[in-house]
């Protein structure tokens, strides 16, 4: 292999190949640079040696790419630079040494290279980016530690991590999910850059350099996706343009999911779910970890849960959904006929030889692991899930994906583990990251194509799967729980500024163990977990074998009766979040999102890791200490309400929130329309008839309101129902515009209870001009009327 040094000598001129995917094509001495707009504010670089074998595919990229560019774009050679432009965005190479820059259409740079040192140096590829002053990192899915990503290194290799928090693993660089994504954010511009490689990467954001932001891989290319912005939502929706987004789910997903390692009889997890109900608790799903195997081979219930079809159903009856794990290891036991048939298949991964299968210890033992890179394992892997689903599982959770192994240094397949991918033989050092991803995508396609040919919709017809280990676009396959965290204080505020990294990262439905994993949860600790945890999109509590209980009322009365205030509150909320989640499928919008999402130009916004925004309405300041009955809550640009007193207060400032244990400090934005739903015990085949729509004053407002059956997958052809409602502010009284309704599905609400927010005195309200009767509470400030739902556009006009 030839070496190369820093310094590239160009081909005369840059040329427009059209036999290339590439716009423009640079050859240099050995190397060559491919340049792709795939639209105006997105582009594609490929550097790879001369005569290199073709960049394999991409697991992470949907193809084709959903967007192109609005003119053809702009190839050209100015001196000793070249460069690709589009109305957005112009990238451009220096001749001479192949240094780089891609700047936005007003000439702002975004990225930088630094000189020379990017390109493909034996069998190791690299990057060195300028990190300009007052340049923050977002994103890299899942990690630890600080919101602000600059000044960190992370090491992108899937890692089984035992308690991942930065107090149990100070310098911990790997986590169980590798997402490749940054979202670079400076004085108000936001930008992104992906690299798409699955096997090792090493981001050292300015922690040995302050200024240089470098990228590593043991790779023989590039493939670097530059997104222009210019803000964090046009540059996450065009990421997850390109790796996809989360399916919508069924309503079920986003209830509570009560899970233990382990409920270890059926006896047990019976118990739980009948005091779940007996206690008036809600609760959605009840989780089967691995002691419901037999002996630990995948895809079967042992003798300690017998009959599960029966206690499936029974569950079932009282609301619950069933979600079973699934781990790749299949246990080495010639009479499993999993093991059988997946030897038919020639399923496993092979030795580095490629003569023998791998064989590696986890839970079952001696196990092997099935190439989920051919397509052909998956087909068989989907098959094999029929066997839970035909119990009536309704969800399944992968763990242990990525790969992990116990009885290996590296505690994973040796990367010199060959792989017969759909599209030739790769080690798995190549390809690690996304071998969870495609177990998960195995497990999806298994859902999707079900057990039964019923026309009714079931609680399995639109797949719930969870992993824990996954790649750039995992989340077409799967969402994400963040593994195994720990009952400390640290780890809550680490799980919070995960998820809004994950967010950032295209992961948007994703969340971590209520109350930690590891170790023994407090009752306090418990609560202001579930206080947080109630306003993210996936609710589990879930626990370890040797830990103290954490079921809701295992901390005594006063814990369980808070826990039952806020899960209460939880399932009020799921008319909104229904809707949150609905917008991102659509946008890659994030349920859960960072100040910065909202507030890129406010320097305090964008630095505030522990505050987070549901949707447009509701800003959440978590209690993350132990102790406090007070936090320091900073208030953005505008007019804030606290949810809990209805205290109209001044935004632009911090200021001191009341927090004793019984209250999250949450607010809601002036103008907001907030719906809300009855309480109930879990999400049933129809919704509730009335929404309630808190209408907050003092600004304008609009919520974009979308419902549908939950849970068929009607709404792929037009089976929901969409509209808009508008809130108009006046200087006295208001205004409510609701838009025709869209969509085929007829609605379960029957009546919208109105309740005006903030009023001193009687008003008179008027619907399409007609003057209604409304009622006025002078205790809480409200006015409540009730308009009976209509497809048609209808307004209500207050003064
Ligand atoms: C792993 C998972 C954890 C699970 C346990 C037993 O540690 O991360 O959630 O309970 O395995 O299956």
């Amino acid at each position: 292999m030839p070496k190369h040094t820093t310094r590239h000598r160009p081909s005369p001129a840059p040329t427009v190949d059209p036999s290339s995917a590439a716009d423009l094509r640079l050859d240099f001495d050995g190397l060559t640079f491919g340049v792709e707009a795939l639209s105006d504010d997105l582009m594609r670089v490929r550097i790879s040696q001369h005569n290199a074998t073709p960049i394999p595919p991409s697991w992470a990229v949907r193809s084709p790419f959903p967007a192109k560019p609005t003119v053809p774009p702009r190839v050209g050679q100015r001196r000793h630079v070249a460069e690709l432009a589009t109305p957005e965005a112009t990238l451009r190479i220096r001749l001479a040494d192949g240094s780089w820059e891609f700047s936005d259409r007003y000439g702002w740079t975004v990225f930088q290279s630094t000189s020379s040192i990017t390109g493909v140096f034996s069998d190791r590829a690299r990057l060195a980016l300028r990190l300009e002053p007052r340049e923050a990192i977002f994103g890299l899915g899942e990690t630890t530690g600080t919101f602000n990503r600059r000044g960190t290194i992370r090491e992108f290799w899937n890692s089984d991590v035992l308690g991942h928090a930065p107090c149990i693993h100070p310098h911990l660089r790997q986590l169980y999910a590798s997402i490749p994504f940054a979202l670079s954010l400076r004085d108000g511009r936001a930008a992104g850059l992906f690299w798409d490689f699955p096997g090792r990467q090493i981001w050292d954001i300015g922690s040995t350099h302050r200024d240089v932001w470098s990228l590593q891989a043991p790779a023989d290319h590039v493939d670097l996706y530059l997104f222009a912005g210019p803000t964090p939502y046009r540059v996450v929706q065009r990421f997850t343009d390109l790796t996809g987004r989360h399916w919508l789910l069924p309503r079920w997903a986003l209830g509570y999911h009560q899970s233990r390692y382990s409920y270890v009889n059926r006896a047990e997890l019976e118990s739980v779910a009948r005091q779940l109900r007996r206690r008036q608790i809600p609760c959605d799903a009840v989780y089967c970890d691995i002691h419901h195997q037999d002996k630990h081979r995948v895809f079967t219930f042992g003798r300690s849960f017998p009959r599960p079809a029966a206690m499936i159903a029974g569950l079932a009856r009282r609301g619950f959904r069933v979600v079973a794990i699934v781990n790749p290891g299949v246990k080495n036991d010639p009479s499993f006929g999993v093991l059988r048939r997946g030897l038919r298949h020639d399923a496993f991964v092979k030795t580095p030889s490629g003569r023998r299968d791998f064989i590696g210890r986890v839970w079952p033992g001696d196990a092997r692991f099935p190439d989920f890179t051919r397509s052909k394992v998956r087909d068989w892997w989907s098959s094999e899930q029929r066997a839970l689903l035909r119990l009536g599982i309704a969800g399944i959770w992968n763990d242990m994906n990525e790969p992990a192994v116990f009885d290996r240094a590296d505690k994973t397949l040796d990367p010199q583990c060959l792989h017969h991918t759909d599209t030739g033989p790769r080690r798995h050092g190549e390809i690690h990251n996304v071998y969870g991803q495609l177990m998960a995508q195995a497990c999806h396609q298994g859902l999707l194509q079900g057990t039964t040919n019923s026309t009714e919709p079931t609680d399995q017809t639109r797949p719930f799967v969870i992993t824990r280990a996954g790649y750039a676009g995992m989340q077409r396959h799967a969402i994400l729980w963040t593994g195994d965290n720990s009952a400390a204080w640290s780890h809550l505020d680490d799980a919070l500024q995960m998820l809004l990294n994950l967010g950032l990262s295209g992961v948007g439905f994703c969340g971590a163990d209520v109350g930690g994993f590891l170790e023994n949860c407090s009752a306090e600790l418990f609560v202001r977990w579930l206080q947080m945890a109630i306003f993210t999109p996936f609710l589990r509590n879930h626990s370890n074998l040797d830990t103290a209980r954490q079921e809701p009322w295992a901390f005594g009365p006063e814990t369980e009766e808070l826990a039952r205030r806020y899960l209460n509150l939880r399932y009020q909320l799921l008319p909104y979040l229904y809707g949150l989640l609905e917008e991102m499928v659509r946008h890659g919008t994030p349920m859960m999102r960072p100040l910065l999402w909202r507030y890129p130009n406010d320097p305090v916004a964008v630095a505030c890791g522990d505050q987070f925004l549901l949707g447009d309405a509701l800003l959440v300041a978590p209690v993350l200490r132990q102790g406090s009955v007070a936090r320091c809550v900073y208030l953005p640009q505008g007019e804030w309400f606290d949810f809990w007193t209805g205290q109209r207060l001044v935004g632009g400032a911090h200021r001191v929130a009341h927090a004793p244990l019984d209250i999250i400090p949450l607010f809601i934005r002036a103008g907001s329309l907030l719906p809300l739903a009855a309480r109930r015990s879990f999400v049933g085949p129809t919704e509730p008839e009335t929404v309630f729509l808190h209408v907050w004053p003092g600004d304008d407002g609009r919520l974009d309101w979308y419902d549908d059956d939950g849970r068929s997958r009607a709404h792929e052809t037009g089976g929901w129902y969409r509209r808009s409602i508008h809130h108009h502010q006046r200087s006295r009284g208001g205004r409510l515009v609701f838009d025709a309704a869209t969509g085929t599905f007829p609605s379960s609400t029957r009546t919208w209870r109105i309740a005006l927010r903030g009023q001193t005195r009687p008003i008179r309200v008027a619907l399409d001009r007609e003057v209604v009767g409304s009622h006025f509470d002078a205790e809480t400030g409200l006015v409540i009327l009730d308009i009976p739902n209509r497809r048609q556009a209808f307004s209500v006009d207050w003064r």
